[in-house]
Protein backbone atom coordinates (compact mmCIF):
# COMPACT_ATOMS: atom_id res chain seq x y z
CA UNK A 1 0.00 0.00 0.00
CA UNK A 2 0.95 3.73 0.07
CA UNK A 3 1.23 4.69 3.51
CA UNK A 4 1.68 8.78 4.57
CA UNK A 5 3.72 7.98 7.45
CA UNK A 6 3.93 11.31 9.75
CA UNK A 7 7.10 11.80 12.02
CA UNK A 8 9.20 10.30 9.27
CA UNK A 9 12.26 12.21 10.10
CA UNK A 10 11.98 10.93 14.09
CA UNK A 11 13.51 8.73 16.02
CA UNK A 12 10.47 5.98 15.30
CA UNK A 13 10.13 7.28 11.73
CA UNK A 14 13.76 6.37 10.27
CA UNK A 15 12.79 2.79 12.03
CA UNK A 16 9.33 2.88 10.65
CA UNK A 17 9.90 3.88 7.06
CA UNK A 18 12.25 1.36 6.00
CA UNK A 19 10.24 -1.51 7.73
CA UNK A 20 7.46 -0.76 5.96
CA UNK A 21 9.22 -0.74 2.85
CA UNK A 22 10.42 -4.25 3.54
CA UNK A 23 7.26 -5.25 4.24
CA UNK A 24 6.36 -4.62 0.75
CA UNK A 25 4.90 -0.52 0.82
CA UNK A 26 5.24 2.44 -0.65
CA UNK A 27 6.05 5.05 2.07
CA UNK A 28 5.67 8.60 1.91
CA UNK A 29 7.08 10.84 4.66
CA UNK A 30 6.18 13.91 5.97
CA UNK A 31 7.55 15.83 9.08
CA UNK A 32 8.06 19.51 9.47
CA UNK A 33 11.96 18.60 9.92
CA UNK A 34 13.57 17.09 6.81
CA UNK A 35 15.03 13.47 7.15
CA UNK A 36 16.55 10.77 4.69
CA UNK A 37 12.57 9.07 4.53
CA UNK A 38 10.77 12.47 4.48
CA UNK A 39 9.02 13.18 1.35
CA UNK A 40 7.02 16.00 2.44
CA UNK A 41 8.41 18.88 4.67
CA UNK A 42 5.08 20.37 6.60
CA UNK A 43 2.90 20.35 9.62
CA UNK A 44 0.53 17.82 10.03
CA UNK A 45 -1.57 21.06 11.35
CA UNK A 46 -2.03 22.76 8.39
CA UNK A 47 -4.83 21.04 6.34
CA UNK A 48 -3.34 21.93 2.86
CA UNK A 49 -0.59 20.25 3.40
CA UNK A 50 -2.51 16.89 3.85
CA UNK A 51 -4.34 17.51 1.11
CA UNK A 52 -1.82 17.98 -1.18
CA UNK A 53 -0.18 14.98 0.42
CA UNK A 54 -3.15 13.18 -0.43
CA UNK A 55 -3.83 14.40 -3.58
CA UNK A 56 0.20 14.07 -5.26
CA UNK A 57 0.88 10.71 -3.72
CA UNK A 58 -2.29 8.80 -4.45
CA UNK A 59 -2.22 7.89 -0.36
CA UNK A 60 -3.88 4.21 0.69
CA UNK A 61 -3.20 4.52 4.39
CA UNK A 62 -2.04 7.08 7.25
CA UNK A 63 0.32 6.14 10.36
CA UNK A 64 0.11 9.43 12.05
CA UNK A 65 3.89 9.26 14.41
CA UNK A 66 4.47 13.01 14.18
CA UNK A 67 3.57 14.90 17.30
CA UNK A 68 5.07 16.89 20.14
CA UNK A 69 5.47 14.91 22.71
CA UNK A 70 6.84 15.07 26.45
CA UNK A 71 10.01 16.79 25.60
CA UNK A 72 8.27 19.29 23.81
CA UNK A 73 6.47 20.48 26.86
CA UNK A 74 9.38 22.68 27.82
CA UNK A 75 9.92 23.82 24.41
CA UNK A 76 6.56 24.53 23.31
CA UNK A 77 3.43 26.80 24.28
CA UNK A 78 -0.20 24.55 25.16
CA UNK A 79 -1.32 25.98 22.06
CA UNK A 80 1.25 24.08 19.38
CA UNK A 81 0.27 21.07 21.35
CA UNK A 82 -3.71 21.30 20.86
CA UNK A 83 -2.53 22.45 17.10
CA UNK A 84 -0.17 19.54 16.23
CA UNK A 85 -1.42 16.74 18.42
CA UNK A 86 -5.24 17.26 18.16
CA UNK A 87 -5.59 19.08 14.61
CA UNK A 88 -3.16 17.43 13.17
CA UNK A 89 -4.60 14.60 13.77
CA UNK A 90 -8.18 15.31 12.85
CA UNK A 91 -6.87 16.58 9.52
CA UNK A 92 -5.91 13.28 8.95
CA UNK A 93 -8.52 10.99 10.20
CA UNK A 94 -11.02 13.77 7.70
CA UNK A 95 -8.44 13.60 4.98
CA UNK A 96 -8.71 9.41 5.36
CA UNK A 97 -12.52 9.48 5.64
CA UNK A 98 -12.64 11.52 2.47
CA UNK A 99 -10.12 9.36 0.42
CA UNK A 100 -12.51 6.26 1.65
CA UNK A 101 -9.71 4.68 3.27
CA UNK A 102 -10.37 1.39 5.14
CA UNK A 103 -7.10 1.90 7.88
CA UNK A 104 -5.39 4.23 10.04
CA UNK A 105 -2.49 4.27 12.49
CA UNK A 106 -2.23 6.26 15.32
CA UNK A 107 0.44 6.15 17.65
CA UNK A 108 -0.15 7.15 20.79
CA UNK A 109 1.57 7.16 24.64
CA UNK A 110 1.11 5.17 27.54
CA UNK A 111 2.16 8.41 29.62
CA UNK A 112 -1.76 9.69 29.03
CA UNK A 113 -2.60 6.95 31.11
CA UNK A 114 -0.71 8.31 34.16
CA UNK A 115 -2.35 10.74 36.55
CA UNK A 116 -0.46 12.92 39.39
CA UNK A 117 -1.62 9.96 42.06
CA UNK A 118 -0.27 7.09 39.58
CA UNK A 119 3.05 9.00 39.17
CA UNK A 120 3.53 9.74 42.65
CA UNK A 121 3.49 5.98 43.56
CA UNK A 122 4.99 4.51 46.67
CA UNK A 123 6.16 7.82 47.61
CA UNK A 124 2.56 9.14 47.43
CA UNK A 125 1.72 6.31 49.92
CA UNK A 126 0.60 3.23 46.83
CA UNK A 127 0.59 0.05 48.84
CA UNK A 128 0.78 -1.62 45.25
CA UNK A 129 1.71 -1.04 41.38
CA UNK A 130 -0.58 -0.03 39.17
CA UNK A 131 -1.22 -2.40 36.22
CA UNK A 132 -1.67 -0.45 33.40
CA UNK A 133 -4.58 -2.31 30.71
CA UNK A 134 -6.73 -0.40 27.86
CA UNK A 135 -9.37 -1.39 30.61
CA UNK A 136 -7.64 1.34 33.27
CA UNK A 137 -9.23 4.58 34.29
CA UNK A 138 -10.53 7.25 34.60
CA UNK A 139 -7.84 8.77 32.70
CA UNK A 140 -6.38 12.02 33.66
CA UNK A 141 -3.85 12.23 32.00
CA UNK A 142 -1.52 14.64 33.97
CA UNK A 143 -0.07 17.58 31.13
CA UNK A 144 -0.57 19.29 27.92
CA UNK A 145 0.99 16.31 26.37
CA UNK A 146 -1.38 13.26 27.71
CA UNK A 147 -4.52 15.60 27.30
CA UNK A 148 -3.56 15.96 23.63
CA UNK A 149 -2.72 12.75 22.78
CA UNK A 150 -5.86 11.47 24.64
CA UNK A 151 -8.49 13.97 22.69
CA UNK A 152 -6.32 13.01 19.70
CA UNK A 153 -6.95 9.70 20.51
CA UNK A 154 -11.12 10.10 21.27
CA UNK A 155 -11.58 11.70 17.51
CA UNK A 156 -10.47 8.29 16.32
CA UNK A 157 -13.96 6.18 17.27
CA UNK A 158 -15.64 9.56 15.69
CA UNK A 159 -14.51 8.55 12.62
CA UNK A 160 -14.81 4.78 13.14
CA UNK A 161 -18.25 5.53 13.09
CA UNK A 162 -19.35 8.04 11.00
CA UNK A 163 -16.85 5.88 8.25
CA UNK A 164 -16.38 2.71 9.29
CA UNK A 165 -12.22 3.35 9.34
CA UNK A 166 -10.49 0.52 11.22
CA UNK A 167 -8.11 2.44 13.73
CA UNK A 168 -5.57 0.61 15.69
CA UNK A 169 -4.65 3.24 18.81
CA UNK A 170 -0.94 2.68 19.81
CA UNK A 171 -0.50 3.34 23.76
CA UNK A 172 3.15 2.75 23.39
CA UNK A 173 5.26 2.77 25.96
CA UNK A 174 9.09 4.65 26.36
CA UNK A 175 11.46 3.72 23.63
CA UNK A 176 13.57 7.48 23.24
CA UNK A 177 16.94 6.90 23.32
CA UNK A 178 18.18 9.95 25.11
CA UNK A 179 18.61 10.05 28.86
CA UNK A 180 15.60 10.63 31.19
CA UNK A 181 14.71 13.82 32.52
CA UNK A 182 13.73 13.32 35.84
CA UNK A 183 15.75 10.45 37.32
CA UNK A 184 19.54 10.66 37.90
CA UNK A 185 20.47 8.78 40.37
CA UNK A 186 21.45 5.89 38.05
CA UNK A 187 23.37 5.82 34.80
CA UNK A 188 21.45 5.97 31.21
CA UNK A 189 21.74 2.31 30.70
CA UNK A 190 20.56 1.03 33.87
CA UNK A 191 17.30 2.55 34.00
CA UNK A 192 16.45 1.76 30.51
CA UNK A 193 17.76 -2.13 31.34
CA UNK A 194 15.50 -1.42 34.51
CA UNK A 195 12.73 -0.30 32.28
CA UNK A 196 12.21 -3.34 30.49
CA UNK A 197 10.75 -5.07 33.52
CA UNK A 198 7.49 -3.06 33.38
CA UNK A 199 7.55 -0.39 30.67
CA UNK A 200 9.99 0.16 27.80
CA UNK A 201 10.36 -1.49 24.24
CA UNK A 202 12.80 -0.92 21.85
CA UNK A 203 11.97 1.04 19.00
CA UNK A 204 12.58 -1.56 16.39
CA UNK A 205 9.55 -3.61 18.25
CA UNK A 206 7.92 -0.52 18.38
CA UNK A 207 8.27 -0.15 14.56
CA UNK A 208 7.00 -3.80 14.22
CA UNK A 209 4.02 -2.80 16.12
CA UNK A 210 3.10 -0.40 13.71
CA UNK A 211 3.60 -3.09 10.81
CA UNK A 212 1.43 -5.52 11.98
CA UNK A 213 -1.24 -2.69 13.31
CA UNK A 214 -1.74 -1.40 10.08
CA UNK A 215 -2.19 -4.81 8.93
CA UNK A 216 -4.75 -5.84 10.81
CA UNK A 217 -6.37 -2.47 11.24
CA UNK A 218 -9.41 -2.99 8.73
CA UNK A 219 -10.95 -6.23 10.71
CA UNK A 220 -10.43 -4.04 13.97
CA UNK A 221 -13.39 -1.72 14.58
CA UNK A 222 -11.37 1.04 16.63
CA UNK A 223 -9.26 -0.84 19.11
CA UNK A 224 -6.62 0.54 21.88
CA UNK A 225 -3.59 -1.19 22.72
CA UNK A 226 -0.57 -1.06 25.20
CA UNK A 227 2.90 -1.96 24.17
CA UNK A 228 6.00 -1.96 26.26
CA UNK A 229 8.23 -5.42 26.27
CA UNK A 230 6.15 -8.18 28.00
CA UNK A 231 6.35 -7.91 31.66
CA UNK A 232 7.88 -11.01 33.71
CA UNK A 233 5.01 -10.60 37.11
CA UNK A 234 2.07 -11.49 37.48
CA UNK A 235 -0.92 -9.22 39.06
CA UNK A 236 -0.80 -11.51 42.28
CA UNK A 237 2.99 -9.81 42.76
CA UNK A 238 2.00 -5.66 42.98
CA UNK A 239 1.67 -5.67 46.59
CA UNK A 240 5.43 -7.34 46.37
CA UNK A 241 6.83 -5.06 43.51
CA UNK A 242 6.20 -1.75 46.04
CA UNK A 243 7.69 -2.95 49.07
CA UNK A 244 10.59 -5.51 47.84
CA UNK A 245 11.07 -5.33 43.62
CA UNK A 246 14.45 -6.98 43.95
CA UNK A 247 12.44 -9.96 45.63
CA UNK A 248 10.19 -10.36 42.76
CA UNK A 249 13.02 -10.36 40.62
CA UNK A 250 15.26 -12.50 41.84
CA UNK A 251 12.14 -14.92 41.39
CA UNK A 252 11.87 -14.72 38.25
CA UNK A 253 15.32 -14.13 37.05
CA UNK A 254 18.40 -16.09 39.73
CA UNK A 255 20.85 -14.37 38.26
CA UNK A 256 19.93 -10.71 37.88
CA UNK A 257 21.47 -9.42 41.13
CA UNK A 258 24.87 -10.70 40.14
CA UNK A 259 24.97 -10.00 36.54
CA UNK A 260 24.21 -6.51 37.50
CA UNK A 261 26.78 -6.20 40.16
CA UNK A 262 29.02 -7.16 37.67
CA UNK A 263 28.44 -3.80 35.73
CA UNK A 264 28.05 -2.05 38.49
CA UNK A 265 24.16 -1.65 38.09
CA UNK A 266 21.36 -1.58 40.05
CA UNK A 267 18.02 -3.08 40.37
CA UNK A 268 14.99 -0.75 40.83
CA UNK A 269 14.48 -0.82 44.88
CA UNK A 270 10.02 -0.78 43.81
CA UNK A 271 8.17 -1.05 40.90
CA UNK A 272 4.90 1.32 41.19
CA UNK A 273 3.76 0.70 37.68
CA UNK A 274 3.31 -2.36 35.06
CA UNK A 275 2.36 -1.86 31.75
CA UNK A 276 0.78 -5.07 30.49
CA UNK A 277 0.84 -5.79 26.69
CA UNK A 278 -1.29 -8.82 26.65
CA UNK A 279 -4.13 -7.29 24.52
CA UNK A 280 -1.86 -6.61 21.27
CA UNK A 281 -0.67 -10.24 21.60
CA UNK A 282 -3.99 -11.79 21.93
CA UNK A 283 -5.80 -9.86 19.39
CA UNK A 284 -3.38 -8.90 16.80
CA UNK A 285 -0.78 -11.30 17.71
CA UNK A 286 1.70 -8.32 18.44
CA UNK A 287 4.77 -9.58 21.12
CA UNK A 288 8.03 -7.44 21.48
CA UNK A 289 11.06 -9.20 20.96
CA UNK A 290 13.17 -8.04 23.14
CA UNK A 291 12.37 -8.58 26.99
CA UNK A 292 14.49 -8.03 30.02
CA UNK A 293 15.55 -11.37 29.37
CA UNK A 294 17.12 -10.65 26.44
CA UNK A 295 18.72 -7.61 28.25
CA UNK A 296 20.25 -10.16 30.79
CA UNK A 297 21.69 -12.47 28.04
CA UNK A 298 23.51 -9.63 26.40
CA UNK A 299 25.36 -9.18 30.22
CA UNK A 300 25.60 -12.87 30.11
CA UNK A 301 27.16 -12.87 26.57
CA UNK A 302 29.26 -9.58 27.15
CA UNK A 303 28.14 -8.24 23.76
CA UNK A 304 26.06 -5.24 22.76
CA UNK A 305 22.84 -4.05 24.84
CA UNK A 306 20.11 -5.14 23.09
CA UNK A 307 18.36 -1.23 22.85
CA UNK A 308 19.91 2.50 21.89
CA UNK A 309 21.02 4.43 24.23
CA UNK A 310 21.88 8.03 23.01
CA UNK A 311 22.19 11.27 25.47
CA UNK A 312 22.66 13.02 22.72
CA UNK A 313 19.50 12.40 20.52
CA UNK A 314 17.41 15.34 19.86
CA UNK A 315 14.36 15.18 18.02
CA UNK A 316 14.99 16.85 14.17
CA UNK A 317 12.61 19.53 14.14
CA UNK A 318 15.12 21.10 17.32
CA UNK A 319 18.17 20.71 15.48
CA UNK A 320 17.01 22.22 12.55
CA UNK A 321 15.63 25.37 13.68
CA UNK A 322 18.28 25.70 16.09
N1 LIG B 1 9.94 8.19 22.22
C1 LIG B 1 9.17 7.61 23.13
O1 LIG B 1 9.64 7.05 24.11
C2 LIG B 1 7.67 7.63 22.92
C3 LIG B 1 6.86 6.99 23.86
C4 LIG B 1 5.48 6.95 23.63
C5 LIG B 1 4.94 7.50 22.50
N2 LIG B 1 5.76 8.15 21.62
C6 LIG B 1 5.15 8.72 20.42
O2 LIG B 1 5.85 8.21 19.31
C7 LIG B 1 5.76 9.16 18.23
C8 LIG B 1 7.12 9.38 17.63
O3 LIG B 1 7.96 9.96 18.62
P1 LIG B 1 9.53 9.91 18.55
O4 LIG B 1 10.01 9.36 19.81
O5 LIG B 1 9.97 9.31 17.27
O6 LIG B 1 9.86 11.47 18.62
P2 LIG B 1 10.67 12.39 17.62
O7 LIG B 1 10.57 13.78 18.18
O8 LIG B 1 12.01 11.85 17.37
O9 LIG B 1 9.78 12.27 16.33
C9 LIG B 1 8.57 12.95 16.18
C10 LIG B 1 8.58 13.55 14.80
O10 LIG B 1 7.36 14.28 14.61
C11 LIG B 1 7.69 15.42 13.86
N3 LIG B 1 6.70 16.47 14.02
C12 LIG B 1 6.53 17.32 15.06
N4 LIG B 1 5.56 18.20 14.79
C13 LIG B 1 5.10 17.89 13.54
C14 LIG B 1 4.11 18.46 12.72
N5 LIG B 1 3.42 19.53 13.10
N6 LIG B 1 3.90 17.89 11.50
C15 LIG B 1 4.61 16.82 11.09
N7 LIG B 1 5.58 16.26 11.84
C16 LIG B 1 5.82 16.78 13.06
C17 LIG B 1 9.04 15.87 14.43
O11 LIG B 1 9.76 16.74 13.57
C18 LIG B 1 9.74 14.54 14.63
O12 LIG B 1 10.52 14.18 13.50
C19 LIG B 1 5.07 10.39 18.82
O13 LIG B 1 3.71 10.37 18.46
C20 LIG B 1 5.23 10.23 20.31
O14 LIG B 1 4.19 10.86 21.01
C21 LIG B 1 7.09 8.22 21.80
Amino acid sequence: MRILLTGSSGWLGRFLAPRLREAGHAVVGLDVAPGADTDIVGSVADRAVIDLAFGEHGIEAVIHGGALHKPDIARYPKQAFVDVNVTGTLNLLEAAAAAGHDRFVLTSTTSLMISEAVRAGKAGGAGKAVWLTEEFGPLEPRNIYGVTKRSAEQLCPLFHRAHGIGIAILRTGRFFPEEDDTHRHLSGENIKANEFLHRRLTVEDAAEAHVVALERAPSLGCETFVLSAPPPFHPDEAEELIRDAPAVIARHFPHAAELYARRGWRLPDHIDRIYDPSKAEQMIGFRCRTDFAAVLAALVAGGTLPFAHDPTYVSPKESTTA
